[in-house]
């Protein structure tokens, strides 16, 4: 029976991380929700994070006084007066944004999806970080393709004011919504265990936190090894407020002997086959009012797919050895960094089974895809190494923890982090020497490495979808700025040296897209931008 790797993480086994009644900042105590692979076999039973979302929730005031409103439209001053005046009866008090002021999370009106209308969203929402609702007056200025533009530029939503008889009900909603979800994505107990402040991942954390306090849906957690997936179904579990907060249990299903498994996971009566001295509970009786985690799905032999099809869909089952249906109930989080759908197409995963544990999906982003998230991260695990000391880089460390390639992702980072941790001395900050010799890298390394199959598939990509040479030129530089100033811890004229421009082409820049936020058209071209160097 100990074929599978099965954990019970009871509330029972977290002494230290009860919720702390009164606590003042009113944030829910946190701890690390660290997966299984970075922790001795013996222990298993570790603290999960204890939160009091579910009480917190109820109590959060939402604040609708500080979004903004523009009108990129030629509609009259009455008509938009009024739209104000419906938005502040539902509580939805709005300011015009002020030019030059650091925008937050507003509305934009408009009446066309043009180019200078996609900037703007792109700007104003800080590429999706911000919540940006784009609200077309009329509704025909919202037809063809439009509202996929203005979403892959960052909007949060898009409708129409008059597609419904309430929109300023909907406006409000919305935002009370993701007010709610971004709170607890800032919360400790989700920003000190998920590091990453790349515009994709804060998307992808939205989406899980939304998931987990709203909805008891199955969730199908995808992505490259090392991606952070057994961390998310750590998080959907402690997140959970649908259920009273008893166990997660944990299915590694590499380690499945399919002789054994009906057992492991549905439990036997006495007797049930030689060795079945005493009756057992499975793994579906054990995450009954619980979580179920089912790492690494994709491995489950076919014969066991279909056995698991009854429980998971009704959750019902029966134990080996007896004809009592049983009653179980527990919010499923699968893990797998296989295409299952691909898997489905080549007859190696039931498709019946699949639209089963997959009622959401959510697809881990792979570090090359956020790699202004590596020095974070690197802090972050240089924080957990050495308690003691600022978690600090020198230059040639920083350089070199951002060049590097990650094919085994943040798991990849975090070793590299712990071998030079290893082997620092002193205080002061972590130093090229402390970069084990065969980490270190060549000099002979081709400068157009860099241009490698992803960036000529985001080109690709970028170029299908009909997106300008304007556009594209404008998110690359956007894009290098953002990764030099992240690495440059923000100083710009360390970026700016980085990136082989002046300093004063580099504010001009920044500058720039500041003005864009405003609705203005970007006065600095990306050629421009390169000339003032
Ligand atoms: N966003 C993140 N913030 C902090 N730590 C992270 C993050 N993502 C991953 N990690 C760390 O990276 C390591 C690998 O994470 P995890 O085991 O969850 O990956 P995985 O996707 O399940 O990998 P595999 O497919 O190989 O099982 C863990 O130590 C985890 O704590
Ligand atoms: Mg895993």
């Amino acid at each position: 029976m100990d074929s599978i790797q099965s954990t019970v993480l009871s509330n029972d086994a977290r002494p230290h991380f009860r919720p702390r009644t009164g606590a003042r900042s009113g944030l829910p105590p946190c701890s690390i929700i660290e997966p299984a692979e970075e922790r001795p076999a013996a222990r298993r039973r570790i603290p999960l994070c204890e939160t009091t979302l579910g009480s917190q929730q109820k109590s959060l005031a939402v604040d609708m006084t500080s979004l903004w409103h523009r009108f990129v439209e030629r509609g009259d001053a009455s008509r938009r007066g009024a739209i104000v005046e419906a938005l502040a009866r539902e509580r939805v008090r709005t300011h015009a944004l002020a030019s030059g002021e650091a925008a937050g999370p507003g509305i934009l009106f408009f009446d066309e999806v043009n180019q200078p209308f996609c900037d703007l969203v792109r700007e104003t929402s800080r590429n999706g970080l911000e919540r940006v609702l784009a609200v077309a007056i009329p509704q025909t200025a919202v037809t063809g393709t439009g509202v996929w533009r203005l979403l892959r530029n960052g909007a949060s939503d898009v409708f129409a004011w008059d597609h419904s008889t309430h929109p300023a009900r909907e406006i409000a909603a919305r935002f009370e919504r993701w007010q709610k979800v971004d709170e607890v994505v800032a919360s400790p107990v989700v920003g000190e265990n998920l590091v990453g402040n790349n515009p994709g991942w804060i998307s992808v954390l939205r989406q899980i936190v939304e998931v987990a306090i709203f909805t008891d849906a199955s969730v199908l957690i995808t992505g490259e090894s090392g991606t952070g997936k057994e961390l998310v179904a750590r998080l959907i579990h402690s997140l959970d407020t649908q259920r009273q907060k008893r166990d997660l249990v944990v299915l590694d299903c590499t380690t499945i002997v399919p002789e054994l498994s009906g057992s492991e996971f549905f439990g036997h009566e006495r007797g049930a086959f030689t060795g079945a001295v005493a009756a057992r509970d499975g793994a579906f009786a054990l995450a009954n009012a619980g979580t179920l985690f089912l790492d690494e799905v994709g491995e489950l032999p076919l014969t066991l797919q279909a056995e698991l099809l009854r429980v998971v869909q009704e959750r019902t089952y029966r134990r080996v050895g007896s004809n009592v249906w049983q009653q179980t109930d527990f919010r499923l989080v699968c893990a797998t960094n296989r295409d299952l759908l691909q898997e489905e197409s080549q007859g190696r995963f039931r498709r019946d089974l699949y639209y089963r544990i997959a009622a959401w999906t959510c697809k881990l982003p792979s570090l090359r895809d956020h790699p202004e998230d590596i020095l974070p991260l690197a802090e972050h695990f240089l924080r957990h190494l050495r308690p003691n000391h600022e978690p600090e880089m020198d230059q040639a460390v920083r350089d070199y923890l951002c060049q590097r390639a990650y094919p085994g992702n943040v798991r990849d980072l975090k070793q590299v982090v712990s071998r030079m941790s290893y082997r620092h001395v002193g205080p002061g900050p972590l130093t090229a020497g402390d970069i084990p010799q065969e980490e270190r890298p060549t000099l002979d390394a081709a400068p157009s490495e860099w241009r490698d199959g992803s960036f000529e598939a985001a080109i690709g990509r970028a170029v299908g979808m009909g997106i300008g040479l304007k556009e594209i030129s404008h998110t690359a530089v956007d894009t290098a700025i953002r990764i030099a100033v992240a690495s440059a811890s923000g100083n710009l004229s360390r970026a700016a040296r980085q990136l082989g421009v002046t300093d004063r082409a580099l504010q001009m820049r920044r500058a720039a897209r500041r003005k864009g936020a405003n609705g203005k058209d970007s006065d600095v071209a990306p050629e421009q931008f390169e000339d003032s160097a």
